[in-house]
């Protein structure tokens, strides 16, 4: 399952994404999390002190790996030089699993230890320069993220969690359409719900599943007005937690120590997220990359890499979980 936090910078979601990831760890299920915000928080969020989350490689720095490797033998991109951000797979293209090893994880991901013996993989964008913002970056740090995303088979039960900047650049290639489901975080304000309106403006045409989650939310008041402007779409509400702010004095507490709502809330993310696996359509997920991908190639694409970018899709692939295996007549 693909999930994404979004939402306006400090509305929360390094600190929900690292709640949810502590909670599916602590379930004992797979999870990838995945650090793709403007502010590179997530590994202290998750515990890494500040030499350990330096120290995380950078997928940014490995765009050329990443393509090299996704790209596999698919005869239809030529060189890693053309692959753009949203090139979607195709047959001959590697494609990666949540529970694997691969040179991808190999490269991009550490290891990050939990409470009791739990852990997560972690890759981080790396830190996000001006240049970075813009909508057509060849280079994009969030590209990688998107690439992986793309390539990724994933079943039930098993997580990849991006802390994600509700950003053009993720409008722009598609990015914000790769997921099961999407947790806006929002602050019981107006700036709060003002990034909810626009996602859900975006959201509207491509079928996805977005949720409010409320954070730092005091009272009944705040829940009201958070139900007012989001109405059904308002999943749960996070409170103030002194957990967090114990974290962030750099005393971590156990996970099973943070308030019970809290705990509670989580659960109902959970659930949603789970729940979402119902709707999960590959054949849509693949049309839509296709789409983001000759608007892509249209507008930048095929200038900066002086290529016809369209010639990469392959119109009978789909994306996919492997079928089982069919037993065989006796
Ligand atoms: N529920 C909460 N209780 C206490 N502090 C919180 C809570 N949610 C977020 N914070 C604090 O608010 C600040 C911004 O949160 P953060 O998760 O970094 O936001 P974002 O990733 O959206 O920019 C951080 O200092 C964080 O510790
Ligand atoms: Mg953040």
């Amino acid at each position: 399952m693909k999930i994404a936090f979004v939402g306006k910078g400090g509305s929360g979601k390094t600190t929900l994404s690292s709640l949810f990831i502590r909670h599916l760890a602590a379930r004992r299920v797979p999870v990838v999390a995945v650090d793709a915000d403007i502010n590179q928080h997530l590994g202290a969020a998750l515990g890494l002190d500040e030499a350990e989350a330096a120290a995380l490689p950078a997928m940014g720095a490995h765009l050329p790996l990443i393509k090299d490797y996704l790209r596999g033998s698919n005869p239809r991109i030529a060189s890693a030089e053309t692959m753009i951000k949203t090139t979607p797979p195709g047959r001959g293209s590697r494609l990666l699993r949540v529970v694997e090893d691969n040179p991808v994880y190999a490269a991009c991901a550490r290891t990050v230890p939990l409470d009791n013996g739990t852990s997560v993989r972690l890759m981080a964008t790396g830190p996000f320069t001006e240049s970075d913002l813009g909508v057509a970056c060849y280079h994009s740090k969030v590209g990688a993220v998107e690439l992986c995303l793309n390539h990724l088979v994933d079943g039930p039960g098993e997580y990849v969690v991006v802390d994600m900047t509700a950003g053009s650049d993720s409008f722009a290639s598609g990015m914000f359409t790769r997921f099961d489901m999407t947790f806006l975080v929002a602050e019981p304000t107006r700036k709060g719900v003002s990034v909810y309106r626009q996602y859900k403006e975006y959201a509207r045409d491509f079928g996805i599943r977005l949720r409010v989650v409320g954070n730092k939310v005091q009272g009944q008041d705040d829940v009201d007005f958070l139900r007012e402007e989001a109405g059904d779409d308002l999943l749960t509400c996070f409170g103030h937690s002194d957990w967090v702010r114990a974290m962030e004095k750099g005393r971590p507490p156990l996970f099973d120590l943070l308030e019970s709502a809290n705990h509670e809330a989580l659960g109902t993310l959970r659930e949603a997220a789970d729940a979402a696996y119902e709707g999960r359509d590959w054949h849509r997920y693949t049309r839509q990359m296709v789409h983001f991908h000759l608007k892509n190639a249209e507008s930048w694409g095929n200038a900066r890499t002086g290529a016809d970018l369209a010639a990469q899709v392959d119109p009978s692939f789909v994306l996919g979980e492997p079928l089982p295996a069919t037993p065989q007549p006796a």
